[in-house]
C-alpha cells in the first residue's frame, strides 16, 4: 500500500453520487447523480447516442451544474440503484475522475458500490469501462450493505463484525438487507417503497395546504429543506399533538427562504410536519393508502425469514445507513417497536407452551453512528486503506489476461473479519 496513491472511492446512488478518497472520513463532493447533455445532439436511444461520438461528446455537465442549462436535457443514468445507461455512465465517471477529483484514473486503485442483487453482468459492464476507458490500475465493486457494516464499526465498541443486518434509506428507495459473514442473504431482502423523496413530497402537500407564503416553483426545495433541518421521529403521535397544542411556540419553527425570482425573503410555519413527515416509515397509510407496512414490522418479518441461527445475531446488529435514516431518534422508535414485537412473540410462545417454554429474551440494538449519512461511503473509505483491499482488487493484469468475467465475483474481506 505504502507505494499507492490513494484509492478512489465513488458511491452511485440513485439521487446523490458520493466521491472521494479512501482514508478520508468524508466524501470531497457529493452530486446528483444526474448528467445534462446537448438537447441537439443525438438524444436518441442508447445506441444511437453511442454512435454520434464527436466533439459533442465533450460538452455535457454532471450534478449540481446541471441545473437552469438552457438546450440541455438532463438525465438520471441509475435507477433504483442500478445503473440503466452505460453510456450515459461513462461520461458520468469521466467528470467525476476529471473535473471533481483532478484525478488520473492510471494512478488510483478504484472501489465503487453496487446495490443488493446487482447483476454480474452490471459488473462486467464496470469493469470493461474502468479497466478499458479509464485504465485504472485496480478495481473492487463493494455491496453497499457490507460497507454500511463496515462503517458501523465507528460506534460498536471495536466489535467487527460481518454479521449484522442494514437499513439503507436514501431518495428514491429502502432496502432492508441481511448480511451473514459479509454475504447478503439475497433470497430475505425487502423493499420498502418509501424514501426521502416520499417524505419531501408529503412534506409539500402538507404545506401547500396551510402556507401560502411559499413560491410555488420553490415549493419541492423548500419541503426537502425544512424536511432535513426540522423533521424528527416521536415516540407517540397522539401524544406529541397534544404537546404541540399545548405550547406552541416552543415547537412550532420559523423556516426562513429567499424568493429566487422576486428576492424577497419569505417566512414559513413550521408545525405538525416535524414529526408527520417522517411518520411514514412507521405508518406509512398517512401518506399512501396502498401500503401500510410499518419500517419495524418489515425489519421484524426479514429476520424472521432469515436462517434461525442467524436471528439473534441480526436482532443485535440493526445497523442504519443512507440519509433517510438522519431522523432524530429514528433509532429509538425502531428499537423500542421491534423490542415490542419481540417481547409479544416471546409472550405467546410461552403461553402456547402452557408455560413449558421460555424462550430466553432477545436482545434488540439499532446502531446508530455519525457517519451514517454516508455510511456507505465511509465503509468504502476504511476497506479501500487497508493492505488487502489492493490484494482482494481485480487487477488490471488479470483482467487483460482474463477477461472481465472475473469482475462477476468479488471476494469478501476475509482477514478482516
Ligand atoms: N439530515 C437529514 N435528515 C433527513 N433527511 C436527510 C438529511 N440529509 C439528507 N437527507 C435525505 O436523504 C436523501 C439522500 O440520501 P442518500 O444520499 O443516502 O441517497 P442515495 O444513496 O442517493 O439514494 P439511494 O440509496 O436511494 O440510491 C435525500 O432524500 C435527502 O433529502
Ligand atoms: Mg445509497
Amino acid at each position: 500500500m505504502a507505494n499507492h496513491l490513494p484509492a478512489i472511492v465513488i458511491d452511485n446512488g440513485t439521487g446523490y453520487t458520493k466521491l472521494g478518497y479512501a482514508g478520508n472520513t468524508g466524501p470531497q463532493y457529493i452530486i446528483p447523480s444526474s448528467i445534462a447533455i446537448k438537447e441537439t445532439s443525438k438524444v436518441g436511444d442508447q445506441a444511437s447516442r453511442r454512435l454520434a461520438r464527436g466533439i459533442d461528446d465533450l460538452d455535457f455537465f454532471i450534478g449540481d451544474e446541471c441545473i437552469d442549462l438552457n438546450g440541455y436535457s438532463i438525465k438520471y443514468p441509475i435507477r433504483h440503484g442500478i445503473v440503466e445507461d452505460w453510456d450515459l455512465m461513462e461520461r458520468f465517471w469521466e467528470q467525476c475522475i476529471f473535473k471533481y477529483l483532478r484525478a488520473e484514473p492510471e494512478d488510483h486503485y478504484f472501489l465503487l458500490t453496487e446495490p443488493p442483487l446487482n447483476t454480474p453482468e452490471n459488473r462486467e459492464y464496470t469493469a470493461e469501462i474502468m479497466f478499458e476507458s479509464f485504465n485504472v490500475p485496480g478495481l473492487y465493486i463493494a455491496v453497499q450493505a457490507v460497507l454500511a457494516l463496515v462503517a458501523s464499526w465507528s460506534a460498536t465498541n471495536g466489535v467487527q463484525s460481518l454479521t449484522g443486518i442494514v437499513v439503507d434509506s436514501g431518495d428514491g428507495v429502502t432496502h432492508v438487507i441481511p448480511v451473514a459473514d459479509g454475504y447478503v442473504i439475497g433470497s430475505c431482502i425487502k423493499h420498502i417503497p418509501i424514501a426521502g423523496r416520499d417524505i419531501t413530497y408529503f412534506i409539500q402537500s402538507l404545506l401547500r395546504e396551510r402556507e401560502f407564503n411559499i413560491p410555488p416553483e420553490q415549493s419541492l426545495e423548500t419541503a426537502k429543506a425544512i424536511k432535513e433541518k426540522f423533521c424528527y421521529i416521536c415516540p407517540d403521535i397522539a401524544k406529541e399533538f397534544d404537546k404541540f397544542d399545548k405550547n406552541p411556540s416552543k415547537c412550532v419553527k420559523k423556516y426562513s427562504g429567499v424568493n429566487h425570482i422576486t428576492k424577497q425573503p419569505f417566512d414559513v410555519d413550521v408545525g405538525f410536519e416535524r414529526f408527520l413527515g417522517p411518520e411514514i416509515f412507521f405508518n406509512p397509510e398517512i401518506a399512501n393508502p396502498d401500503f401500510s407496512t410499518s419500517i419495524s414490522d418489515i425489519v421484524d418479518n426479514c429476520i424472521q425469514n432469515c436462517p434461525i441461527d442467524v436471528r439473534r445475531p441480526l436482532y443485535k446488529n440493526i445497523v442504519l445507513s443512507g440519509g433517510s435514516t438522519m431522523f432524530k431518534d429514528f433509532d429509538k422508535r425502531l428499537e423500542r417497536d421491534i423490542k415490542r414485537l419481540c417481547n409479544a412473540r416471546q409472550k405467546l410462545s410461552t403461553q402456547l407452551s402452557q408455560g413449558n417454554i421460555t424462550p430466553s429474551q432477545m436482545n434488540v440494538k439499532v446502531v446508530s453512528h455519525s457517519m451514517q449519512r454516508y455510511a456507505v461511503w465511509f465503509g468504502g473509505s476504511i476497506l479501500a486503506s487497508t493492505n488487502e483491499f489492493y490484494t482482494t482488487s481485480h487487477t488490471k493484469q488479470k483482467y487483460e489476461e482474463y477477461g472481465p468475467s472475473i469482475c462477476r465475483h468479488n471476494p469478501v474481506f476475509g482477514a478482516l473479519i
